[in-house]
């Protein structure tokens, strides 16, 4: 940084910008801005790559620039579903923002406006929307509501779930409460297997996983039930994401929705992270499963705003029914606001003209093909998952063991860093690399991180001793 563009306030140093770049240059300079963080923001605020952070003053599309204007391509952040402050979606929550914001207490026609449009992308019994902030408030009204159906307790989650932060959902997410040590399980709640056909219990060569997995559900609804408890609900992410981008396979959730509601319970399916088109052939992950399963409650988030805090509950009539005979009023300060509404109409409006879930399938199926040809090239690549724009790339040091090679998907995330490409690591074993990109993620981008994933794979593989010949003889 050139000191012309620096003068000391205090301890801090300013860096000085011209009006006519104001919008996207840096208040602070770096080190002034990680010193800052360091002493005001909670320690367990973690950031991307601690040793050298990111700073990002501006992006556009898929793209993200760092405060020297460098470019990074941005393979992982799905909030910013539309392409980072595309300008449909900004312009919508500006012109709202000057004309009225307020609460949904009044009348407002892009609430229900709004309403209509997301309940036309759902199946007719899901018809009965609240308008929340973030994916946590939204999956903890989902619980709320799902209790109140039947007064009934308990929960079922699956194995490396993430819902979201708040007391509730940590509660239900093991991704969270087995990082404690003395973590002690709410005894409502109850862990159900990950439906993984790659790593879990039962894989692909099972006869039937989808039978099997939804067998171990009702397994533990017959225990509860034993211990005099009663299910309220099982909540599972369509795909799950920070569990490893996992997909279940199909025919599992009818089953399970049907010893869950045989139990009294309700089905609630978290689309925070996978719905909105991403998928690719569907515009909710839970279609994967096929026409005849719908949900009784259904939680959005993260792309619904496209950075825009706003979340969403839709439910069926009968439950939200229940919700109102407890005869306790519910009232959200900011959910559902008309900047809120017009910014969820944008978003919506954008996926449409631009044909996003068209173009998620489509480079979605590229990019699996591509990585697959990287598959049968290294060794280090044990499996390859995805739907549309939703894509895992497992890596395996041990191809028959599964052995999760979670320091070489470091590696690799932080190689692809200095390349100036963005991607991480999640699953239980940090060892999956995730790729949910903006939709407007292009063939190029594809070509150009595949080729540098080729590339740091050849050069891992090759300071391992890892050979593809070997592994497919028996041997690693
Ligand atoms: C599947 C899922 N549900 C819920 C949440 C919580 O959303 P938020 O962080 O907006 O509260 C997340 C966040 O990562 C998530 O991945």
């Amino acid at each position: 940084m050139d000191w012309k563009w620096m003068r000391l306030i205090g301890e801090a140093r300013v860096v000085v910008v011209p009006d006519n770049i104001r919008m996207s240059a840096e208040i602070f300079d770096k080190k002034t801005t990680i010193d800052l963080r360091k002493k005001h923001i909670g320690p367990s605020c973690k950031i991307f790559f601690s040793d050298d952070p990111l700073k990002i003053v501006r992006a556009k599309g898929q793209y993200m620039y760092d405060e020297k204007g460098q470019r990074y391509l941005d393979c992982i952040n799905n909030v910013a579903h539309v392409g980072h402050c595309h300008s449909d979606v900004v312009q919508a929550g500006a012109q709202q923002m000057q004309l009225l914001n307020t609460n949904s207490r009044f009348l407002h026609d892009k609430l229900v406006l709004y309403a209509q449009r997301l309940q036309a992308k759902l199946p007719d019994k899901l018809s009965v929307c609240y308008f929340v902030n973030s994916g946590s408030e939204a999956n903890d009204l989902a619980l709320r509501l799902a209790k109140q159906f039947r007064g009934h307790k308990d929960v079922i989650t699956l194995e490396n779930a993430y819902h979201g932060h708040v007391s509730s959902l940590i509660d239900i997410s093991p991704y969270k409460f087995q990082q404690l040590s003395d973590a002690e399980q709410n005894p409502f709640v109850h862990v159900a297997p990950s439906p993984d056909v790659y790593r879990g219990k039962y894989r692909a060569n099972h006869p039937d996983p989808a039978s099997a997995y939804a067998n171990d559900v009702k397994d533990i609804i017959d225990k509860v039930h034993e211990k005099g408890g009663k299910i309220a609900a099982f909540i599972a992410e369509s795909l799950q994401s920070c569990g490893g981008q996992v997909i279940p396979p199909v025919g599992y959730f009818q089953q399970v929705a049907e010893h869950v509601r045989k139990a009294g319970g309700v089905f609630i399916a978290d689309e925070v992270q996978v719905g909105f088109g991403r998928v690719g052939t569907h515009f909710w992950a839970f279609q994967l499963q096929g026409e005849d399963f719908v949900p009784d409650i259904v939680t959005m988030g993260k792309p619904i705003g496209n950075g825009h805090p706003m979340s969403c509950v839709v439910t069926t009539k009968e439950v939200a029914q229940a919700f109102m005979s407890s005869g306790m009023e519910y009232f959200n300060t900011f959910g559902g606001n008309p900047v809120s509404s017009a910014i969820g109409l944008a978003v919506l409006e954008v996926i449409e003209k631009e044909d996003l879930q068209g173009h998620a399938l489509r480079v979605g199926r590229y990019l699996t093909n591509q990585l697959e040809k990287q598959k049968e090239k290294h060794p280090l690549i044990g499996d390859i998952r995805g739907c549309g724009l939703f894509v895992g790339v497992e890596l395996v040091r041990d191809r028959l063991k599964l052995t999760p090679a979670t320091a070489e998907a470091q590696e690799v995330i932080y190689k692809l860093k200095e390349q100036h490409i963005l991607l991480s690591a999640d699953g239980p074993h940090r060892n999956v690399l995730k790729f949910k990109p903006p939709m407007c993620f292009a063939k190029e981008d594809i070509d150009l991180v595949v080729e540098k994933i080729d590339h740091i794979l050849t050069e891992l593989e090759k300071a391992l001793g890892m050979k593809l010949a070997n592994i497919l003889n028996g041997g690693n």
